[in-house]
């Protein structure tokens, strides 16, 4: 474990593992608390009908397997709709609350409420703070999400630093922001962020937004850690899951791929937080604990970057504060994002 720790490529120190039964080493935050390197995801995702609903115990029981098998982080967002899921997940397992790093976000038509909207996530979620409150976008929109609102980021980041202040969030930080709106963050705030969420994988190596990132000490959450290693579509660029490169890897060590692609991006400084709703999955995702890649390895896995994303909502790219490029002609809506189902 402790070489394991030693190899974590970032400015941070490594912490040893606590005796919290985690299996995931925590890294200290640029704001003196500390995370678990390793953690669960929770989103759903959509499907044609816009995003998918969350059926009864769908989310519940994965976060219960997960603490169960070691995890001591979990992602979740306002938006998701299953915080009441992951109260209950974590209220059924043994671990105390004190434990866990739960992480949520602001929802996109919630940024003129931070206070009540963080209020209402932790009623939801049955407990009096969060280990980490993030801006899920930096683009806004009305409370009926009937359009854009323009709304300030740096305005919103006067009331995460209030919600810190208060206790209501141990740590606050940011999600989708790009290199530009990270600079013109830091020049304007009194906390800095401690965390960035952002998408990266084996084809989205991020290298210019980690640099950025480093630069102040904050540390980075890949999603989508996957990428495309699962994907049936020919569209997205390699690896699946039965790459050749990365099966020889897998065989070395006596791992599976998703393994190795996970335990790639916690070499490579950034904290993977893969999604899965089967229990064989979500204990297989935590255990890349027990190997370590070598130089060589990492700089053949480093060769299928891309900067290719999977995560690019163009629907909304006419939003002042859209982060990312633009393409000649978006794609359509079909997302209803955050919107009630019933
Ligand atoms: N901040 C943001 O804007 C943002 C955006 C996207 C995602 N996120 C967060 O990041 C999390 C992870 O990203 P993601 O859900 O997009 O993608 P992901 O974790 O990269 O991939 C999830 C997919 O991989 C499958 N899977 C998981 N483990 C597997 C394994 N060992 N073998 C085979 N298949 C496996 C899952 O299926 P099963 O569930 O059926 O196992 C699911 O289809 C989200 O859940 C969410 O918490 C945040
Ligand atoms: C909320 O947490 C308290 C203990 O902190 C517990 O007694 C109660 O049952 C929980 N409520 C739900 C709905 O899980
Ligand atoms: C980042 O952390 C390192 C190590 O703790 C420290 O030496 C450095 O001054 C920090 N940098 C900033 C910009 O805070
Ligand atoms: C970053 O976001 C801003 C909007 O806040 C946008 O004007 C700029 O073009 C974005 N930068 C990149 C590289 O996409």
């Amino acid at each position: 474990m402790l070489l394991a720790l030693l190899l974590f490529s970032s400015v941070f120190e490594a912490l040893c593992d606590s005796t919290d039964g985690g299996k995931a080493p925590r890294i200290l935050l640029n704001d003196g608390n500390t995370m678990p390197v390793l953690g669960l995801g929770t989103f759903l995702g959509f499907d044609e009908n816009g995003q998918k609903e969350v059926k009864e115990n769908e989310v519940e029981l994965p976060v219960l397997w997960a603490v169960n098998s070691g995890y001591r982080l979990i992602d979740t967002a306002a938006t998701y709709q299953n915080e009441e899921q992951i109260g209950r997940g974590l209220q059924k397992s043994s671990v105390p609350r004190e434990n866990v790093f739960i992480v949520t976000k602001l929802g996109v038509n919630e940024q003129r409420h931070v206070i009540d909207s963080l209020r209402a996530s932790l009623a939801r979620l049955n407990t009096s703070y969060v280990d980490l409150y993030l801006i899920h976008f930096p683009v806004a929109f009305k409370p009926d999400l009937s359009g854009f609102d323009v709304v300030d980021y740096l305005d919103t980041w006067k009331s995460m630093e209030e919600a810190k202040r208060l206790g209501l969030a141990k740590s606050i930080g940011i999600s989708n922001f790009n290199i530009s709106q990270i600079d013109r963050l830091l020049a304007n705030c009194e906390i800095k962020p401690a965390v960035l969420q952002v998408e990266v994988n084996l084809n989205l190596a991020q290298k210019k937004l980690l640099e950025r990132a480093k630069k102040d000490n904050i540390t980075v959450m890949a999603y989508s850690p996957f990428g495309s290693l699962f994907s049936k579509s020919e569209i997205p660029p390699p690896p699946r899951k039965d790459n050749p490169v990365l099966v020889q890897i897998a065989n070395k060590y006596g791992k599976t791929t998703p393994q190795i692609v996970l335990r790639y991006l916690i070499q490579y400084g950034v904290i993977p937080i893969p999604k899965s709703v089967r229990k064989e999955r979500v204990e297989e995702n935590i255990n890349v604990f027990d190997f370590e890649l070598t130089p060589e390895e990492m700089k053949k896995l480093a060769e299928f970057n891309k900067d290719y994303k999977i995560v690019l909502p163009s629907f909304w790219q006419d939003h002042p504060y859209y982060p990312f490029e633009k393409k000649d002609v978006p794609d359509p809506d079909l997302f209803k994002w955050g919107q009630k189902t019933e």
